[in-house]
């Protein structure tokens, strides 16, 4: 854990002007070719935290030309592989010593409490990205078992030139997964950050330049998605365009590729993550703390958050009391005070979005066990209060729809055939969880639930390890592990004929 500084420090620091709000083209800081900018908005107080350069189509075709060059000239691709781990492990010293500055800009951008800037998402990114830098040199190929004429070589090289759609929950986390893995495979890229949280991908990409990464391999173009986003996922020179963020945005990605080249897609999106808690449940307090984490984390801005609590009814009461104990320490406060636990909704949209949800909820019938309203720590922000719903039905929007906010809903059931069934009836597929004392009862529920991830006596588990992906309209593809690197290279067969 690194140390925090005090609530006033970071203030101070936050009044600076922020200094990289350029796009970083071929290892350079340039304007838009439009010369428009954006305004980038904190959260905390609804202030201007920069002025960013607006990236549109023409700056993106700069961009995937300068990947291309540096592709195709060999600079990243063939480099050494020790040189190029060299490179990425210089990079992460380098974000380590640059920890606060990254940080402050990731909570100026999105509102996230600083002590989870500093301690999970820079320190996160770092450690992503030195995994997948540790890989370079250990990646090895195949030898194929064909007849003693020939020798056949299978061997992953790099696709070319992947492109980044990227989101605003963990902006720098969700670019590290795709950028690291992309790099080790030794690919170029262009990364377009989400309109509300440009300024962390900026640092990043300069301090990449700095441990020695060629120009043009890594470039960001901070824009907005209709325009930037869709340019990357339409344009003819993109081998890969790898997204996370809407159902719905995922989707247009699909049609992009199908209209231009047929480019490989990768898509990590949303979720309605149902909790199952048997009666059985050997710890209740455990399994409460872990749901109340689970889902208001990140002030609820999770695509896997646990947002479905799929309670057998006799312990439903008793659960939810214990929840609502927890989120008592979950209160919204200043994202500046290294002792707050939950910052900002991440702009003024998704806030009045996650407040119509609550309101949907309450005419719905469900019944507001605890929160249900907005709070005001810091004047002018957008704040909302860790909210449990009970009462809640299959088939309400609130139990089917994905809020992305601090917002429980709690199904109560009667068996756990019943949980099973209601934990898969979703388009979503992305995670789940059970809760039971009962090995055998826990391992043949894990087989029926369909999604990429179960979590069993626990919530939010994994590692850079383990991969992380849906199933169903979660997505395709995954993130972390070398099942990641899979998707960002290619198969290649070489038969010698001897
Ligand atoms: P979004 O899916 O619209 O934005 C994610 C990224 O896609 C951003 O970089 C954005 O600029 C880009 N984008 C948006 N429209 C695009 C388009 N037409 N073509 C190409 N790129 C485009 O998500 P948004 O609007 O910020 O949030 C809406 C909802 O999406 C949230 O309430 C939540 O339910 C879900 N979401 C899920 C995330 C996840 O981690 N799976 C992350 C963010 C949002
Ligand atoms: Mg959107």
């Amino acid at each position: 854990m690194t140390d925090l500084l005090s609530r006033e420090e970071w203030t101070k620091r936050a009044a600076q002007k922020v200094s990289r709000t350029q796009l970083f083209i071929d290892g350079k800081f340039v304007d838009a070719a439009s010369g428009k900018t954006f305004e980038s908005i904190n959260p905390r107080d609804n202030t201007v935290a920069a002025n960013v350069a607006e990236g549109d189509s023409l700056d993106i075709d700069r961009a995937v030309a300068a990947a291309r060059k540096s592709f195709s000239n060999g600079v990243w691709s063939e480099m050494a592989p020790l040189e190029r781990k060299n490179i990425m492990l210089r990079w992460v010293q380098l974000m380590r010593e640059n920890i606060y500055e990254l940080a402050l800009l990731e909570t100026m951008d999105v509102g996230k409490p600083i002590g989870d800037s500093v301690n999970v998402d820079i320190a996160s990114a770092a450690n992503n990205l030195q995994w997948f830098a540790e890989t370079i040199d250990k990646m090895y190929g195949q030898v194929a078992p064909v007849p003693r004429d020939a020798v056949a070589l299978i061997e992953r090289e790099p696709l070319g030139v992947v492109g980044a759609v990227v989101p605003w929950n963990y902006p720098l986390i969700i670019s590290s997964w795709k950028v690291g893995a992309a790099l080790a495979g030794g690919n170029s890229v262009v990364l377009k950050p989400a309109e509300q949280s440009p300024l962390s991908a900026l640092f990043f990409a300069e301090l990449g330049s700095r441990a020695g990464l060629p120009d043009g391999v890594l470039n960001v173009v901070p824009g907005f998605g209709p325009t930037a986003g869709a340019a990357l996922g339409r344009h003819m020179d993109v081998d890969k365009l790898a997204f996370t963020g809407s159902t719905e945005v995922g989707r247009y990605f699909l049609t992009y590729a199908a209209e231009s080249n047929g480019k490989s897609v990768s898509l990590e999106l949303g979720g309605k993550t149902p909790q199952i808690v048997l009666s059985d449940c050997a710890d209740l307090d455990a399994a409460a703390s872990s749901i109340a984490w689970g889902v208001f984390y990140n002030s609820g801005q999770t695509c896997h958050a646990g947002t479905r609590l799929v309670v057998e009814k006799a312990v439903e009461d008793e659960l939810l009391e214990k929840i609502t104990n927890i989120a008592k320490s979950i209160q919204p406060g200043d994202p500046y005070d290294p002792t707050t636990a939950m910052g900002t909704i991440v702009d003024k949209t998704q806030f009045e979005r996650v407040l119509g949800y609550i309101d949907i909820g309450k005419s719905e019938g469900a019944k507001v066990f605890s929160g249900g309203e907005k709070a005001e720590p810091v004047k002018g922000g957008v704040y909302i209060k860790p909210t449990v719903f009970q009462n809640v039905k299959p088939g309400m929007r609130i139990e089917r729809e994905e809020i992305f906010g601090p917002v429980l809903a709690s199904i109560a059931v009667e068996s756990a055939d019943e949980a099973v069934r209601i934990a898969n009836d979703t388009q979503y597929g992305l995670a789940s969880a059970v809760w039971t004392r009962d090995i055998t009862k826990a391992h043949r529920i894990a087989r029926k639930l369909r999604t990429g991830t179960v979590w069993v006596n626990t919530f939010d588990k994994g590692s850079i390890t383990t991969p992380f992906g849906g199933f169903k309209q979660s997505g395709t593809g995954r993130d972390r592990s070398m099942h990641s690197i899979e998707g960002y290279t290619n198969l290649k067969t070489t038969w010698i004929q001897l």
